[in-house]
């Protein structure tokens, strides 16, 4: 049995179809491509891949600089019929089209997407992302959500895929292990939670919003709590469908907080008493 590392190939044409999944296709591409029952997502850094196997996801291939072939060889062994691809910095870069911030990536099957009620069972804090298209403030979300004992994460159709690139990044791999899903109906789902014992909240500085240190918000059994887009903040149908508003004082002429930076303080502040 080889050890992965000895057997790993050797590339150097950007063209090679070995690796076009790591080709300047673009992650929205990736998800729609066929050789894979749910689309390929790519997981970058040795970090992140060590989580996302951790967490259950499955490996395509490898692809990874050579300075760091030595310190994934348990990983390859692990994974003795999946693919191993090396080259120098340059060829990774031209082959990939990014700048590769760590020099260690791997293609991987998207996992099933889970159901919203899955994401709910059991759960006490959820937060809710109302078109939040930032890859990197959703990736920012995960890891605070995961980091403070937000249970799940729900999405509205048009925020950002927590599996691009950059979110899997910024979340630190804690999107693979954090149960999340893609909400269809989205107002249909809020007024549902409303309906079966949830109190849901939109984080937004409206005329109505209470503080967010007002004690009856923390003592709420099971709480959503909805978040908006840097630009539009929660739009209006969505504000209409929550239960309660609620904001963060702000002092000294600043309007409001980037989301995830609200988020982290309202996941604290509201943490299960
Ligand atoms: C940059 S803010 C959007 C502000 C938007 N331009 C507005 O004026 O409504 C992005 C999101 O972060 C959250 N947020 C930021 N600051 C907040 C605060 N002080 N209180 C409550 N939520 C806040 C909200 O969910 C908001 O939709």
């Amino acid at each position: 049995m080889s050890d992965g590392v000895s057997a790993a190939i050797e590339l150097s044409d950007p063209s090679d179809p070995r690796v076009a999944a790591y080709s300047t296709l673009s992650d929205a591409a990736l998800r729609r491509t066929t050789d894979a029952e749910h689309g390929i997502f790519l997981a970058e850094s040795s970090v992140v891949v060590r989580r996302a196997l951790a967490a259950g996801m499955r490996p395509a291939s490898f692809f990874l600089a050579h300075r760091y072939l030595d310190s994934m060889a348990d990983v390859f062994a692990a994974h003795p019929d999946v693919p191993v691809y090396t080259g120098t910095d340059e060829t990774m870069q031209s082959i990939t089209g990014f700048h590769l911030h760590r020099g260690a990536l791997a293609a991987m099957y998207r996992p099933q997407a889970r159901s919203v009620a899955s994401v709910l069972d059991g759960a006490r804090r959820v937060a809710l992302l109302d078109d939040v298209a930032d890859h990197t403030n959703v990736g920012a979300i995960f890891r605070s959500a995961t980091g403070m004992g937000v249970d799940g994460i729900l999405l509205s159709p048009r925020s950002a895929d927590p599996l691009y690139r950059r979110a899997i990044r910024v979340s630190m791999g804690t999107v693979f292990s954090l149960p999340w899903a893609r909400v269809e109906h989205w107002e249909d789902t809020l007024a549902g939670m409303s309906d079966t014992g949830w109190t849901v909240a939109a984080l937004e500085l409206t005329e109505q919003s209470v503080d967010l240190d007002d004690p009856t918000l923390a003592a709420r059994d099971r709480l959503g709590l909805v978040l908006g887009a840097e630009g539009t903040g929660v739009r209006p149908e969505t504000l209409d469908a929550c239960d309660v508003h609620v904001k963060i004082p702000m002092y000294r002429d600043v309007d409001s907080l980037n989301v995830s930076v609200a988020a982290a303080v309202a996941f604290w502040q509201l943490r299960p008493v």
